[in-house]
């Protein structure tokens, strides 16, 4: 419908259905106006797989949704680095939107991990914001190429569960803007999603949901977001603040009390009637996006998308560890021990929740495989040693000539909702593993887990396999990756450290009361492992193959250019090995050196490539402005320090394979703002106004020191030591050398303040 349309529609509408529009009709319907043809229309959790309620409802994943299929929670789709096969993901999602009448599906869900703990970590990507933002981006693309809308959520700086509805979440703007705020840029920016869902939380003490500078200023004014903003379900606080802020729709309903809340501000003046006309105009736009474009043709077909849940699966699962005993050979004996492995946990509880129409386990998979033997191990309704399921999982590894452990974190350990308490797994879990490895040497460990787990036996296990928490396929795609059918090719889109303590997070999260302060800032992940040198248990974008891949003819379009250029990197990778396989080429970006505090490396871009043994491709990058810059408070915008920089292609965050330098030369000069606290160093920087204060402080302050004489009080100062002292000296520290005649005072300092301003056109 055209814009005019939807004027003529809003202003045929009286005051009241107007503010009714703004509320949800149920909990998953926005509120029709039959007599002028508005339809509801419905939205529905996912993002994982369609969580569609049509009795009891809830935000909790509590009761009965259709039955559906479950694709790999977003902690794996990350680690697939596939931006292609997450649109496809998408696709199939869409179309099961259309099969179903849903309108939006509520995600992707693209908050920073910036603890291990943040109990929804399992929906969430990375702790990286571009690999986290083109994840989401790639999702968006494809389900929105369906005519189905999408949710980005939850803005802004929701990264915990603890006090989630109370508490804020406290950071300085360029630790937002690189981090937090670009996990949704990119996809906001790209993408276009149909709408954007703000969080429950506080940024510095304003609720996300009346927190105009976010909704308006940023996403709509700077970053071009065109669809409507709903809130969390409950996140409203204020209904006509928030109105006001950029919150179009309140989710679910608010039985009509805040609707109420809306015509009455605009019959006492205190809500312009304008502003709540252009939250509709928004909403409507969105709802008859989707009318207009239904496709009524499609049919949800649940054992095809399945497969399509397994294909992304075996994208999902991460080789983290293999001395030589991956893959497996069919035919030897293989004893699968775990609950998990004929029961997976593949997916998070919470809104999430899917109703899986079925379930692939490990030992589904292996049906046909008589030389695979089983043992439960252990239970996880609680963390009790089951004597009895111990030892008889310790003899059936003994009679095997390997043994894969299906371990991983029970639902209890982690949920929307809360977070966890600590980074461990199981101790019966844990004992498990140790015992097995104790009667054999051939051990492979698989994990069930939306975030990382400490693996205090590592050294005893010669493989570890990372399966996060795979969808409702997810056995088929193990069984598959275990016994060589297929490559593995993911990547970790977060660190392991070794320990909870490591974490940057560690000292500040959950916080204190209802203020949370993320005081490490841009630190986050591998930015702060890397610049602190620490050892990791698994660095950012590690990830193991059955072939070898090596990098070749590393190439700049130039090695000099400005800041308003782009630069094309290519370089070549080979299949060198046996197997066909994809590979993630990972492209970081380092400033030499800044005189901002910046980590070592940031990754900028990445490409998966698929290459069968002995093939070659040349993969090729394009970098802006953007790869390069920091965000600069003072000027409110990105930057760049003219200075060299590192193009470094890696494996890993952790195995750089071939590194290359620019010289990029900024086309901004910051501005020099002077106050009498400027000092002599930071004013020197510009020879003009060095020159202005010397000639201003010439016969009362000596800047060019002298080595002090024989017997001299001064013998003990160094040439090197002067020049530091002054280098260090603000110009009001000026007031007072020489003598009362030739002496500076305070108005002169002034005065020259303001000529050195001046000079700047400040
Ligand atoms: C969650 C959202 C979800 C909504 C609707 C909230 O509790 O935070 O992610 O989309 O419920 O179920």
């Amino acid at each position: 419908m055209t814009l005019e349309k939807i004027r003529q529609l809003v202003a045929e509408m009286t005051l009241e259905e107007k503010a009714s529009m703004c509320s949800g009709a149920d909990f998953w319907h926005t509120e029709p106006v039959e007599r002028l043809g508005i339809p509801a229309s419905m939205v529905s959790d996912g993002p994982h797989g369609l969580r569609k309620q049509d009795d009891k409802a809830d935000h909790l994943g509590v009761n009965e949704s259709i039955k559906a299929v479950c694709f790999p929670a977003g902690c794996g789709t990350a680690a697939s680095f596939n931006r292609e096969l997450l649109t496809e993901m998408g696709e199939v999602l869409g179309n099961e939107c259309q099969a179903e009448g849903v309108s939006v599906i509520l995600g992707p869900a693209v908050n920073i991990k910036r603890s291990p703990l943040c109990g929804r970590n399992f929906e969430y990507y990375s702790e990286d914001p571009v690999l986290a933002s083109q994840t989401a981006g790639a999702l968006v693309k494809g389900i929105q190429s369906k005519n189905v809308g999408t949710s980005i959520k939850h803005f802004l700086g929701n990264n915990q569960e603890t006090r989630r509805m109370s508490v804020s979440a406290e950071m300085d703007e360029r630790t937002l803007r690189e981090i937090y705020l670009a996990a949704f840029e990119g996809a906001v920016r790209e993408q276009k999603p149909w709408t954007v869902m703000c969080s429950y939380n506080k940024i510095n003490g304003v609720y996300a949901a009346e927190n105009r500078k976010y909704l308006t200023d940023v996403l709509r004014d700077e970053w071009g977001f065109d669809g409507y903003v709903m809130s969390d379900w409950g996140a409203v606080n204020d209904r006509v603040a928030d109105l006001k802020a950029g919150l179009e729709l309140e989710m679910p309903s608010s039985g009509g009390s805040n609707d109420r809340l809306i015509v009455e501000a605009v019959k006492e003046g205190t809500l312009e009637e304008s502003v709540l006309d252009r939250a509709v105009e928004r909403i409507l736009n969105i709802v008859f996006r989707y009318a207009e474009n239904r496709d009524t043709e499609a049919v949800f077909d649940r054992d095809k998308d399945h497969e399509t849940a397994r294909k992304v699966a075996e994208e999902t699962i991460v080789l983290l560890k293999n001395d030589g005993i991956l893959p497996l050979q069919e035919g030897k004996k293989i004893a699968f021990i775990g609950k998990y492995a004929k029961e997976p946990r593949y997916q998070g509880g919470g809104s999430s929740h899917i109703n899986s129409h079925k379930v692939t386990s490990a030992m589904d998979a292996a049906a046909g495989n008589p030389s695979v033997s089983y043992a439960q191990g252990f239970r996880d309704e609680e963390d009790r040693i089951d004597g009895a399921l111990l030892a008889e999982a310790v003899e059936c590894a003994k009679q095997a000539e390997a043994a894969v452990i299906f371990a991983g974190l029970p639902d209890a350990f982690e949920s929307e909702g809360f977070d966890r308490k600590h980074m461990r797994m199981p101790e019966c879990q844990n004992e498990l593993i140790r015992q097995v490895a104790a009667v054999q040497p051939n051990v492979v460990v698989v994990l069930h887990n939306g975030s990382p787990v400490e693996m205090p036996w590592i050294d005893s296990v010669k493989g570890v396999v990372e399966a996060y928490l795979g969808g409702q396929a997810v056995g088929g795609a193990e069984y598959d990756i275990l016994f060589g059918k297929v490559n593995p090719s993911a990547k970790l889109p977060e660190t392991f450290p070794v320990k909870l303590e490591d974490n940057p997070s560690y000292l500040n999260f959950p916080g204190e009361g209802n203020t949370v302060e993320y005081k490490e800032g841009i630190f986050v992940g591998y930015r702060y492992y890397d610049k602190k040198r620490m050892e990791v248990l698994f660095p950012f974008g590690h990830g193991l193959s059955y072939t070898e891949y090596t990098y070749s003819n590393l190439k700049l379009s130039t090695g000099c250019m400005k800041d308003t250029d782009s630069l094309t990197v290519s370089v070549d990778v080979t299949n060198s090995g046996k197997m066909a396989g994809k590979e993630i080429v990972q492209l970081y970006v380092g400033d030499k050196e800044s005189s901002v505090i910046r980590p070592v490396k940031e990754l900028k871009d990445f490409a998966k490539v698929e290459l069968e043994p002995g093939e070659t491709k040349t993969v090729t990058f394009v970098l802006s402005k953007r790869a390069f810059a920091y965000y600069n408070v003072q000027i409110k915008d990105w930057h760049v320090e003219s200075g060299t920089f590192e193009i470094m292609i890696g494996k890993s965050s952790r195995d750089i394979v071939l590194t290359q330098t620019v010289t990029v030369e900024s086309t901004v000069r910051l501005p020099m703002v002077y106050t009498t606290d400027s000092i002599m160093e930071d004013i020197f920087k510009n020879p003009e106004a060095k020159a202005m204060v010397m000639e201003a402080m010439a016969g009362s302050v000596n800047f060019a020191p002298e080595e002090a004489g024989e017997g001299s009080g001064a013998e003990a100062i160094s040439v090197e030591m002067q020049e530091a002292m002054m280098r260090y000296m603000p110009l009001r520290g000026a007031v007072g050398f020489g003598s009362v005649e030739t002496g500076i005072t305070m108005e002169d300092v002034k005065a020259l303040v303001e000529k050195l301003n001046a000079l700047e056109g400040a």
